[in-house]
């Protein structure tokens, strides 16, 4: 049975990756989708799909969804600002205080419906979102997310130490609100919008803290997301507090955070050493890469050339407000901007990311972690977007297309998406 409301045709120039050093393209083709599903991308139109409906999108660029896999809902209100300090001072000034406001339920459902507007109408299509601590202001979020028909991972943030008083849990505290939270979110029955355990970071998180966070993703099987290996500072600080750890990974380990039957995003990995490389490799830990916050708040760069060639799960992340920006265009510059500061300034052993790497990240790198997304290859979710160069014209007409794509990241705008589909389903069309 084919349903009408989530299987259709785009017609159109296609790009989409197939590995980190394969972009396909097609200069004029039929990106099929049937009830949500890609069934591939044709040159001639086959047969059997002659009675679908056909968007004929020549003169744009289809490409698919991007998938940002770490952003704090909360922070989007003071994105832009506070650029000037490192991670720990940072969060003392900026993050905790704006969190700390949405113990407020009708501030946070104010600025939550801003944040939700602004991520329906940029490119991503699925995500990785950190809240706040409290529970009210995090299960609004969700409802919020579900209505926008973005598919979304949501956490509950959890800190029990190193967190000023006006804003710390104490550990039973943060244990029993996200217990509530998990199945309150269960009882909401949302489709897209999924709970994940989130502990902020090893600093702010103690061991019982974390050990009874991994029993909760234990008990109703939902993935982890935290930070990892950030900010020199940060890691000093992590040696301090767990002295008997091996590494900074290890701390998650020893709590059972990371493990081999739970799937996680570990975020940033600047400063991974080949040890923790190996226990991420190990478990499947996905890494989340976020160059622009990396820069703003002094951090470094992580070398993720190395990353994709040792086959590690690497995907892409604005981290806003470490990230001033939402949009995953600007997410997918910098890191080529950033691998090649990297590669010149300080280790020339780690080659800078390619176009076509750097690409591969935002769609079908990232969207591992949500199963078969991020692409328009047969068997994907059907997540896409119309890219429209009108506003950014050249004489140039016979660039191809892998490099009208490249222009377009380059000099295109969140604004000059004409048409955006999550799983088949049009969340706008212009
Ligand atoms: N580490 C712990 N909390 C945060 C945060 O809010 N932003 C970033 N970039 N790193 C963190
Ligand atoms: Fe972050």
């Amino acid at each position: 049975m084919i349903n009408t409301e989530n299987s259709l045709i785009l017609h159109g120039p296609v790009a989409y990756s197939r590995g980190p050093d394969e972009l396909i393209t097609f200069e004029d083709a039929y990106a099929v989708c049937v009830n949500g599903v890609s069934e591939g991308v044709f040159e001639s139109l086959p047969e059997e799909y002659r009675g679908l409906p056909v968007e004929d999108v020549r003169g744009k660029l289809i490409i698919p969804g991007l998938v940002d896999l770490h952003i704090h809902a909360p922070q989007y209100q003071f994105r832009g600002i506070g650029m000037d300090m490192e991670l720990l001072p940072w969060l003392a000034s900026y993050a905790f205080p704006e969190e700390a406001r949405y113990a407020d339920i009708d501030y946070a459902a104010a600025a939550y419906a801003m944040f939700v507007k602004e991520l329906r109408h940029s490119a991503t299509t699925r995500a990785c979102v950190f809240a706040t601590a409290h529970k009210a202001a995090t299960l609004k979020l969700m409802e919020l997310l579900e209505e926008s028909g973005l598919v979304t991972f949501v956490g509950k943030v959890c800190m029990d130490r190193n967190v000023p008083d006006y804003y710390v849990e104490s550990t039973e505290g943060s244990l029993s609100a996200t217990g509530e939270w998990l199945s309150e979110a269960e009882k909401a029955g949302f489709l897209n919008t999924h709970p994940i355990i989130t502990p902020r970071f090893t600093p702010a998180c103690t061991r019982e803290l974390m050990r009874g966070l991994a029993e909760l993703s234990r008990e109703y099987a939902v993935p982890v997301q935290s930070h990892l290996s950030e900010n020199l500072s940060e890691i000093e600080l992590v040696k301090e507090l767990e002295p008997d750890t091996s590494c900074y990974a290890d701390s998650y380990v020893r709590a059972g955070l990371i493990r081999k039957d739970c799937p996680s995003v570990m975020v940033h990995c600047v400063w991974s050493g080949e040890e923790e490389l190996s226990i991420l490799k190990e478990n499947g830990v996905f890494i989340a890469h976020s160059p622009e916050s990396n820069i703003n708040l002094c951090s470094g760069a992580a070398p993720v050339k190395k990353y994709l060639e040792a086959g590690l799960n690497t995907g892409l992340a604005t981290d806003v407000a470490g990230g001033s920006s939402t949009s995953m265009f600007s997410a997918i510059r910098n890191a080529v901007f950033a691998s090649k500061l990297r590669f010149r300034l300080y280790d020339g052993s780690v080659k800078p990311l390619t176009f076509s790497e750097a690409f591969y990240l935002a769609t079908k790198g990232g969207g591992a972690f949500f199963g078969k997304a991020g692409s328009l290859e047969k068997g994907y979710m059907f997540d896409a977007l119309i890219l429209d160069e009108s506003r950014i014209p050249t004489m140039r007409t016979d660039m191809n297309i892998a490099e009208r794509l490249e222009r377009f990241v380059y000099l295109g705008h969140d604004n000059d998406i004409a048409g955006k589909l999550v799983c088949g389903k049009k969340l706008f069309w212009k």
